[in-house]
């Protein structure tokens, strides 16, 4: 396990007026780098030569270290090299998924701004849900197996990131006939069977509000908030529903981008209370908590009711839709914030009040 001292050595060896500010080229790195820039610092991007293009295009990158396979970041010359950039990483989505939690956690000497202990409560569903019911939140209910559906129920497969796979099923009956049909096209495997996780579906609009947990001002923002546009689900409303029988339409969940949200008024006490209290929680489970952003992944039914499914703890891709700014963000800071010049600010300021160590893991 790579520990805060660990790092606080690696800190204390860098050139505070050289500190650079570094990710993988995927996700939310647009977003990252030009929150960077604005608040002074280099930027530092690993990069998959097909992807290039992307960080010519926008100038926002200071060196561009070009990798075959993100797992490079595992390499010890190339961490050596970041270093040597004195560069502070970003966390990503794109982190989690092409390094294990292990990874993460025992061969990553590179400071981070997030805090590592934390990836073990989110790295399984169950940990996440101990984690989130503890704050208090409302979580759709959960199956054990698949006898026990009584309800539309959303089976997610172990592993399926993006929501890749995932069918619903309303009977323990339905949930046998399309398990078949699923094993039969060769999608499952016998074994899957008893490892997919049994979601009550939470009937109504999902919405994803962005946190930022600040150490510099122990304080809980919320910066934003998106919903997902999501491929095959958002285009079932497109057709009639004689021709969705027809070619009987599985849902799927596959992210093609996101969209800005506006909450009305009276949502928001709710959703402020929430982020305190999963950060609250996280404190307690792996102090110092989260450090920097986070996201609540919700359905928000009909009767106002909010069900928490997942939780981030770092920045979201629906934070893109903030570039620039938000309506949340702007009501706290005016023009020009967003998720990505929140982190880069709060770096700016730890590193000017000489409390880096409290942020960096
Ligand atoms: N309990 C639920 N009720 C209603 N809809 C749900 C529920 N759980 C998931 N969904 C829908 O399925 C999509 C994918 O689910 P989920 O976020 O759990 O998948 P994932 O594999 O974690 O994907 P990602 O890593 O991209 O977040 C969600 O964005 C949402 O639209
Ligand atoms: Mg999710």
């Amino acid at each position: 396990m790579i520990t805060r001292t660990d790092i606080g050595s690696i800190v204390d060896n860098y050139d505070p007026k050289e500190l650079a500010i570094g990710t993988l080229g995927s996700h939310s790195a647009l977003n990252i780098f030009k929150g960077a820039r604005e608040e002074g610092f280099r930027t530092v991007c690993i990069c998959k030569e097909k992807d290039r293009i992307v960080y010519e295009k926008f100038p926002l990158v200071d060196k561009l270290l070009i990798v075959e396979d993100f797992s490079e970041l595992l390499n010890n010359s190339l961490q050596e090299k970041l270093r040597q950039l004195n560069v502070v990483l970003i966390p990503h989505g794109s982190f989690t998924a092409y390094l294990s939690t292990e990874q993460l956690t025992e061969s990553l000497y590179v400071p981070m701004f997030g805090n590592r202990e934390l990836l073990k409560w989110e790295a399984n569903r169950d940990s996440q849900a101990e984690w989130l019911r503890k704050a208090g939140l409302r979580l759709p209910k959960t199956f054990k197996n698949p006898e026990e559906i009584n309800g539309l129920t959303i089976a997610k497969l172990p592993g399926a990131k993006g929501g890749r796979g995932y069918f619903l099923a309303s009977s323990p009956e339905a949930f046998d006939k399309k398990f078949k049909e699923m094993h039969n096209r060769g999608l499952l495997t016998k074994e899957d069977r008893s490892r997919i996780h049994l979601q009550e579906y939470a009937l109504g609009v999902t919405v994803y509000p962005h946190y930022f947990s600040s150490l510099v001002y122990n304080d809980v923002e919320l910066l934003g908030v998106d919903r997902r546009y999501e491929s095959a689900v958002d285009a079932i409303g497109r057709i009639p529903a004689n021709e969705q029988l027809e070619i009987q339409v599985n849902p799927t969940y596959t992210v093609v981008g996101n969209i800005p949200l506006t909450l009305r008024e009276s949502l928001l006490p709710k959703l402020i209370r929430m982020g305190e209290a999963v950060n609250k929680k996280a404190r307690e489970l792996a102090p110092p908590g989260i450090i920097g952003p986070f996201c609540l992944e919700t359905v928000i039914t009909d009767d106002l009711e909010i069900y928490t499914f997942e939780i981030s703890a770092r920045i979201v891709a629906g934070t893109n839709v903030g570039i620039g700014t938000s309506p949340y963000a702007y009501l706290k800071y005016g023009e020009n914030m967003y998720m990505g010049r929140r982190i880069a600010k709060e770096i700016r300021e730890a590193l000017e009040t000489e409390q880096l160590g409290k942020i960096l893991a």
